[in-house]
């Protein structure tokens, strides 16, 4: 039997499940944004099977609907779809990355017999927006669901299966859990990610050539402060507790730092570097999981005109896909200068062997 999903907000997310969901023939997808260029957009490159004019309307025939806008602006809308006519049968969820303030609203839904489960897709990019939509966002990524405790299974398994199409590996946890762990491996390092780069304009002032020498390392730990501020402001605005926590942790660690720098112990600073890379090293890098993993690769190219052309040329010869390209100015702690990013592993190995059938380039997988 046909599922109609109504998804609200159609950005990088809402519009990559549109994609993702609509794998399944047997799924109807009808999309609503309060932008409408982003509306217009998602029904003309087919991310939608139909616009909602009015959204309490749309919601009446869906049979899941699913909130895809920033947290805030999610919660408000939960509070009006209260008064909304639904079907009886009707799962509400979000993808929001925070869980306990949106699982706090949907208590009144709950009461109301409305069945809500939070959802947080997670998987990402520091991009935005519905032309930043890909289906297969999600494909072996986690795909967190923070039901009520006593959530019927059969709820579970509707919902499950539906997600099941978009290849994300879904389970379950519960919102403080959710929270907890999230600020630890995604909120926090949008922190530290702004904080760095704060510091880096204070100290450009006074050396102004500091940004032309921001190497491979400084831009791989701040990439992720290019994020939408908005999104990020309500983000860790939802989640100031654990964060709090977090940071004062962090500024333990840094105070312990410190202290191992001034004493100048050559052994113990190794340690500390050691033990990093030991627990980095073994980190599930490779999976879409807690951590968004970034396929790039490092091609050690001779600085001449064309070079560029000539490797994306090869590529694109071999119908091999990039999603981003940049030059690093500086070789400091990097190894190469032209990075390459793919949307899959198997995409840049296939790079590597169409860059060495091709040219005498060298190139690195970090
Ligand atoms: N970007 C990520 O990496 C990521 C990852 C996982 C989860 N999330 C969560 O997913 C949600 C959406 O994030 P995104 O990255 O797709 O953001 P986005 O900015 O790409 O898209 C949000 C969309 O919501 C629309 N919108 C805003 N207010 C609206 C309203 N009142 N009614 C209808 N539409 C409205 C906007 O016009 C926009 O098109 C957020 O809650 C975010 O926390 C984001």
């Amino acid at each position: 039997m046909k599922q109609t999903v109504f998804i609200i907000g159609l950005g990088l997310i809402g519009g990559s499940l549109a994609l993702g969901l609509k794998r399944n023939n047997d799924v109807k997808v009808i999309g609503y944004d309060a932008n409408t260029h982003a509306l217009r957009t998602a029904k003309r490159i087919g991310v939608i099977d139909e616009m909602a004019v009015y959204m309490k309307d749309a919601a009446g025939f869906a049979d899941i609907i699913i909130f895809a806008t920033p947290v805030n602006e999610t919660i408000r809308l939960m509070n009006e779809l209260a008064s909304w006519k639904l079907k009886e049968q009707v799962i509400v969820t979000d993808t929001g990355s925070t869980k306990n303030e949106i699982m706090k609203a949907a208590v009144t839904l709950k009461e109301q017999g409305i069945t809500f489960i939070g959802g947080h897709p997670m998987a990402g990019s520091h991009k935005s927006g519905i032309e930043a939509a890909r289906a297969h966002l999600f494909e072996n990524a986690y795909y967190l669901l923070t039901p009520f405790p006593n959530e019927s299974k059969d709820n579970m398994n509707r919902l499950s299966s539906l997600l099941g199409v978009t290849k994300a590996k879904v389970v379950q946890v519960s919102a403080e859990e959710h929270d907890h762990m999230t600020a630890v491996v995604s909120h926090f390092p949008h922190l530290v990610a702004a904080s760095l780069v704060h510091q880096l304009a204070v100290e450009n002032e006074q050396f102004p050539f500091t940004k032309q020498l921001a190497a491979g390392g400084f831009r791989d730990l701040t990439r992720i402060a290019s994020s939408n501020p908005i999104m990020w402001r309500d983000i860790t605005l939802q989640n100031r507790y654990e964060l709090s926590n977090q940071l004062q942790a962090w500024i333990d660690e840094m105070i312990k730092l410190q202290n191992l720098l001034l004493q100048s112990d050559a052994e113990d600073i190794e340690t500390y570097f050691r033990t990093a890379k030991k627990v980095r090293d073994e980190l599930p890098i490779n999976e879409q999981g807690a951590m968004f993993a970034v396929y790039d690769l490092y091609v050690d190219v001779p600085d001449y005109p064309g070079v560029i052309s000539e490797i994306t040329g090869y590529l694109a010869k071999d119908r091999i896909s990039i999603t981003n390209l940049r030059i690093v100015e500086t070789r400091v702690d990097v190894f190469g200068i032209l990075v390459i990013s793919f949307q899959t592993m198997e995409d840049r190995a296939k790079a590597v062997e169409c860059i060495a059938k091709n040219t005498t380039f060298e190139t690195y997988i970090s």
